[in-house]
């Protein structure tokens, strides 16, 4: 059952289903509180640092927050003063190397919560012409393998995030981890899914609360307009329905901090494709089908 409420600026529609804790906007003072035009009032969630915010999820979860100001205080984290340039170049995009823990400290002053979105990134080798039937190769530039990055960086993410005591971590990984002879492991030597499982499970043994979202193939589409899948286990990799748009990832990484019920859990995220199923809007029910810790 739902009751609208019509404030002037803030026409907002209460779930009953929801227990409410209106707390301030640290920035404004104001109680109230909006969800991208939809929803339900739920918690202040604070100030929220995305980390890979120059990335091409990071990018969209730092404008989806910057959009909710109401609600949240975004703050991003980059590698290089052209990232920050390229998503805005504002006072609350930090640089640092998430393999330098001091550099990131600054970032994670005063925050509530954290949404990572850092990766190693592949290169490909030069050279490769696909004219001639050529397989491209990619390989890790040194000191950017996913042991690095995907272990290292993201262990020092969680472990400043535990020293301020943030509330809620949200980690983007990627399906596949069940099985170490995916051929994502074999990308540069590299064993990316490895390591990145590996800082997944540091992040669950943490004791702060955590959402997983381990994403299908990423595509560059535009959001809200698909069914969202749950899987677990890297069950949906066996189906046709294994990809999903970063835009939706986004999305869910930022309604996990809203929903107790995304917390202390771990899942595999695809869609259906557009046009079949039902887009999904109602989150809290989507979050309460997962069943996996880890
Ligand atoms: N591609 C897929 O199909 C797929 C599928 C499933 C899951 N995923 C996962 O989903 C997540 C998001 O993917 P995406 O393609 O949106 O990401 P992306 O565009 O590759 O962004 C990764 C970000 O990490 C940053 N980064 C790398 N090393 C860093 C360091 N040492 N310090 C600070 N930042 C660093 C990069 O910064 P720079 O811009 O400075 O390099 C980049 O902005 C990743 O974890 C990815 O593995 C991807």
């Amino acid at each position: 059952m739902a009751m609208v409420l019509g404030l002037a600026r803030f026409p907002l529609t209460i779930s009953t289903s929801h227990s409410l804790r209106l707390l301030p906007n640290p920035r404004t003072g104001s109680r109230r509180s909006s969800n991208n035009g939809q929803l339900s009032v739920s918690a202040m969630a604070g100030t929220v640092l995305v980390t890979g915010a120059g990335g091409r999820t990071g990018q969209i979860v730092y404008k989806k927050l910057k959009e909710r100001s109401e609600q949240y205080v975004a703050r991003g984290l980059v590698r290089t003063k052209e990232s920050k340039e390229n998503i805005g170049g504002a006072d609350d995009v930090f640089t640092g190397d998430i393999r330098d823990t001091e550099s990131i400290l600054p970032a994670f002053q005063s925050i509530d919560a954290l949404i990572i979105l850092t990766s190693a990134v592949p290169k490909m080798k030069p050279g490769f012409d696909p004219s001639k039937g050529e397989r491209p190769e990619f390989y890790f530039e040194e000191g950017s393998f996913p042991e690095q990055v995907d272990w290292i960086g993201q262990k020092n993410q969680i472990d400043a995030a535990k020293d301020v005591g943030v509330k809620h971590i949200v980690l983007v990984g990627s399906m596949g981890g069940t099985d170490v002879n995916n051929p994502l492991n074999n990308i540069g030597n590299g064993k990316i899914l490895v390591w990145k499982r590996k800082a997944e499970q540091y992040l669950a043994d943490s004791g702060i609360p955590y959402t997983i979202i381990r994403a299908g193939g990423l595509q560059d589409k535009d959001g809200g307009l698909r069914e969202l899948l749950i899987g677990k286990d890297d069950e949906l990799l066996k189906t046709e329905t294994r990809t999903i748009a970063r835009a939706d990832v986004a999305e869910v990484c930022i309604q996990a901090l809203q929903f107790e019920e995304a917390k202390f859990k771990a899942f595999d995220l695809a869609s259906k494709p557009e046009g079949s199923g039902t887009p999904t809007k109602d989150f809290k029910a989507l979050f309460a089908q997962i069943t996996t810790r880890f």
